[in-house]
Order: structure tokens, then C-alpha cells, then sequence
């Protein structure tokens, strides 16, 4: 597609560069078209993929502070440009204007922690041998390195921040990176470029390339390209890694999130905050991410004063353009994902699902809903809706509760709403998931923290230092005859 205004560039090893092709990015709101971006031809990706892998040696062996100074300068860039760059993510994506503004912070916190972790990480642990006679005068230094440039592919639900889990990590460890950004929002990843582009870091060691999802399987093969971080959706995550099998790859796929409310629970203030979190997390981004809340598990001692107060909080959600700064949900990212969503809930409930409220679809906007006697077998109970619809579901007892949030193909996070810490520690022993948050739904997200799944929702961890542990291996020296 071609437009009047002239195109974004991409950037490959470091510049600007244009292609022959473009890509319209238009809003999920109102369909304008939000920028046109220039899209990389195949030499250009393998200019990219040639320049990262040629820089591989000389950025692993670039010093601490180089890495963290290029880090750092990202972070103060996102800060001068914070408003901007939250229109345009609102833009493109279609986030409310206050999420967007999260989502500029949290990518700010994100560069900050590889910046501290670039200046610690690699700071090689010794270990005497002298434990064996054969060890006698002998040490082990470890050092990480990284395994080689990263690709990393991005999702659109968080077209700034997810990237920036891919681009920092492997700047703090030394690796070069080339960023593939989801084709409905690839502005934020091009802007994420741009403040990289004005940092000393070598050239190939960053590239952001628009390219089109049906050029992406030649990339995955690359063998230039050793460590794959991908985060989208289960079937493309598993067929990569499938097809990749001696490469590292990292999936952060899907979830289906369950916030529990245990009896001890109980007091208004309890409940109210319950439901206003609950209410909150299944609808924010229109419930556009992997750990928004899809089931509330309610035990029977609490469940008939939760559920009025959190149809209450549902319905208090202000929906609307993204672009005002009242709007709690905006559109889904495109009238296709909403109609998606549309028809899974009309399966619900042409099974026997009750709309407690919402239920109605207008474009790509789809209202905050809440179902009740959702049968096991719909799609809605089985699969992630990825849109802002949750399900109700009573449990007779805590035992019930954690048995009914692990009934899921999907194991990311889960949110425990109880006060007792000894039930805490059960739920951290019981539940199936990457990450258990307790006295908060499971969309909580601390940037630094350990984030992943199991089951289907994924392998390998997110949160820049674990990241930073995935794109690397540990090579030891030995070093002998020593007086110890
Ligand atoms: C995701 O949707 O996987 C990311 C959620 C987040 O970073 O808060």
C-alpha cells in the first residue's frame, strides 16, 4: 500500500533505512490511519541479520558502562517524550490514554533495571577446586555470554513495553538484537528505535525491521540468529520453537487468568476492593492481555455479595474513545478481534451462559462483560479470550477454588484474594502457574520480577535480568597451579 505522506523508516544496523514496500497502521477507534511505514525488503534483512551477526564479538566485549549509558539515555528520552509517545501507542493500538501513560512508565522502569543490570551482570563467580585432591591449586571463574544475536518478535498488546523486554536485555548482555513489531502496531517499536539511534551503541547491534509475518519463518531458521524471545499467541509460539529445536527460544504465550476470592474475605471493604480489581483487569486494554482476569473463582461463603458489587465496578467502567483521558476501555485492536470475541460469547451463551452484563459488540469495540454457568466445554472456558469478558465461577472450598483455577490448558498467573498467609503459601504450592499474586488480581506485572508460564502459556522467563540469563550461557576458566 502506498500513501500521500512519506513512510517511516525502519531501522537496520543502527540508520535509518526505506524499502519498497509500505504498510498502512490504521486506529482500531475510527480507522484513520494513524502513519504509513516503510517495510524491509529481503537483502535489507539480510543486511540486518549479516551487521548483527558480524557485531556479535564486539558488543559482548563492550564495556558495562557503554551498555548501561546507551540504556540510560533510553530511559531519560522516554521521559522528554513520555506524552507523545503514549499518543502514539494510543493511537495505533487503541489503549486508553491512561494505560498508555503505564505503559511509557513501566517501559522507562524496564531500561532502568538493564541499565543496573548491565553494570552488575557478569560479575563472575569463583569457585575453589581444592575440594579433590585433583582440584588442588585449581579455580573456577565463570563468566556469562551471550549465545548470539536474539530475535525478538513482538505482540501488539503492548506494542512499547514488550519490545522493550526484548531490546534491553539483550543490550544490557551484550547482544544484538534484531525487533520484529507486531504489523497492526509497529510505531512504538520504530520510536523505541529512534531514541536507540541516538546512543553510541555499535551498528548491527540494533535493528527494528517491519517485516511482514509471512517472511518471518526464512528468520526463524537463520542459523545467525540463536536465541528467539517471541511473545504472541500458542499455536505460532509452539510451531517456532518446533521447528527450531537446538535454538533457545522463550515463548510468552497465552493465559487464562483466574482471580480467586477465598471465604476470609469477607469483610465490604474486602469485597469491594476485590471487585474493583477484578473489574478493572478483565477489561483493561479491553482485556487485550495475557494475564487479564478470565475467570473470578468465588468461594460460596462470599460469591452472592461479590457478584453486585463487581457487576457494579463493570459497569462504572467509562468505555470510549482511547484518545480521552476519562476512558477506562477503549476498542479492540481491530472489528475482526471483535467479532471473534463476539461470537465466542454467543456460543456461551447459546450453551447455557447467562449475561450478567455487557454482551453487545459496536465496530471493534466489544462491552465489559460478565458471564455466569459457563459450560466446560465452550470456547470461552477453554481458550484465551483476549477481550474484555470474564466468567464467574463458585467454588465450595479453597481445595475446589485452586482445583478450578488449574482446570486450564494455561498455567501464567493467578490472583489470590485472601488474607491468611498460610493460605497463601498453599496457593503458591497448588497453583500451576509462572506467578501467584496474592491480595491482587493476576494481571499485577512488576517489570523486574520473573514472568512466564507453563503448561501452554509458555517456556522460559521475561524480567530483564532472567531474560538477560536466557540470551547467555555460562562459560567457565580454570586456572591452575594456583597458592590458594
Ligand atoms: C502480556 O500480555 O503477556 C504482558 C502483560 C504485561 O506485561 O503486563
Amino acid at each position: 500500500m502506498t500513501s500521500a505522506t512519506s513512510p517511516h523508516a525502519f531501522w537496520l544496523a543502527g540508520r535509518q533505512a526505506t524499502g519498497e514496500d509500505t504498510l498502512e497502521v490504521t486506529s482500531p477507534w475510527d480507522g484513520r490511519t494513524v502513519g504509513t511505514v516503510s517495510v524491509p525488503t529481503s537483502a535489507q534483512v539480510e543486511e540486518a541479520v549479516a551487521a548483527a551477526a558480524s557485531v556479535a564479538a564486539e558488543f559482548a566485549a563492550t564495556p558495562a558502562y557503554v551498555r548501561a549509558a546507551a540504556l540510560d539515555h533510553v530511559v531519560r528520552r522516554l521521559g522528554e517524550r513520555a506524552d507523545e509517545i503514549a499518543r502514539l501507542i494510543s493511537a495505533e493500538n487503541g489503549k486508553p490514554m491512561k494505560w498508555a501513560r503505564v505503559e511509557v512508565a513501566r517501559c522507562s522502569s524496564v531500561f532502568r533495571w538493564a541499565a543496573d543490570e548491565a553494570r552488575r551482570f557478569n560479575g563472575g563467580t569463583a569457585q575453589r577446586l581444592d575440594a579433590d585432591a585433583g582440584g588442588t591449586g585449581r579455580l573456577a571463574l565463570t563468566r556469562r555470554i551471550p549465545h548470539g544475536p536474539v530475535l525478538g518478535i513482538a505482540p501488539f498488546n503492548f506494542p512499547l513495553n514488550l519490545c522493550a523486554h526484548k531490546v534491553a536485555p539483550a543490550i544490557a548482555a551484550g547482544a544484538p538484537i534484531i525487533l520484529k513489531p507486531a504489523p497492526a502496531t509497529p510505531l512504538s517499536g520504530l520510536m523505541l528505535g529512534e531514541l536507540l539511534a541516538e546512543t553510541d551503541l555499535p551498528a548491527g547491534a540494533f535493528s527494528v525491521l517491519p517485516v511482514p509475518n509471512e517472511a518471518m519463518p526464512d528468520l526463524v531458521q537463520d542459523e545467525r540468529l540463536p536465541v528467539i524471545s517471541f511473545t504472541g499467541s500458542v499455536p505460532v509460539g509452539w510451531s517456532i520453537r518446533d521447528s527450531v529445536p537446538r535454538k533457545r527460544v522463550t515463548l510468552e504465550l497465552g493465559g487464562n487468568g483466574a482471580a480467586v476470592v477465598l471465604a476470609d474475605y469477607s469483610s465490604d471493604a474486602d469485597l469491594d476492593w476485590a471487585a474493583q480489581r477484578i473489574a478493572t483487569f478483565s477489561n483493561y486494554q479491553g482485556g487485550q492481555s495475557c494475564i487479564s482476569v478470565q475467570r473470578a473463582v468465588v468461594d460460596d461463603a462470599v460469591y452472592d455479595r461479590f457478584v453486585p458489587r463487581l457487576i457494579a465496578a463493570v459497569e462504572a467502567l467509562v468505555t470510549g474513545d482511547p484518545a480521552d483521558e476519562a476512558t477506562d476501555v477503549g476498542p479492540l485492536v481491530s472489528e475482526e478481534a471483535a467479532r471473534r470475541v463476539e461470537s465466542w460469547v454467543d456460543e456461551a451463551t447459546g450453551a447455557g451462559a447467562k449475561v450478567l452484563t455487557g454482551g453487545r459488540r459496536e465496530g471493534a469495540a466489544y462491552a465489559p462483560t460478565v458471564l455466569e454457568d459457563l459450560p466446560a466445554h465452550t470456547r470461552l472456558a477453554q481458550d484465551e479470550v483476549f477481550g474484555p469478558v470474564m466468567a464467574l465461577i463458585r467454588a465450595g472450598s479453597e481445595e475446589e477454588a485452586f482445583a478450578a483455577a488449574n482446570d486450564s490448558q494455561f498455567g501464567l498467573q493467578a490472583g489470590v484474594f485472601t488474607h491468611d498467609v498460610q493460605a497463601a503459601f498453599r496457593a503458591h504450592r497448588a497453583l500451576e502457574v509462572g506467578g501467584v499474586i496474592i491480595g491482587d488480581v493476576p494481571s499485577y506485572r512488576a517489570d523486574q520480577m520473573p514472568y512466564g508460564g507453563v503448561k501452554a502459556s509458555g517456556v522460559g522467563r521475561e524480567g530483564v535480568r532472567f531474560a538477560m540469563e536466557d540470551y547467555t550461557y555460562e562459560r567457565v576458566m580454570v586456572l591452575t597451579g594456583l597458592e590458594l
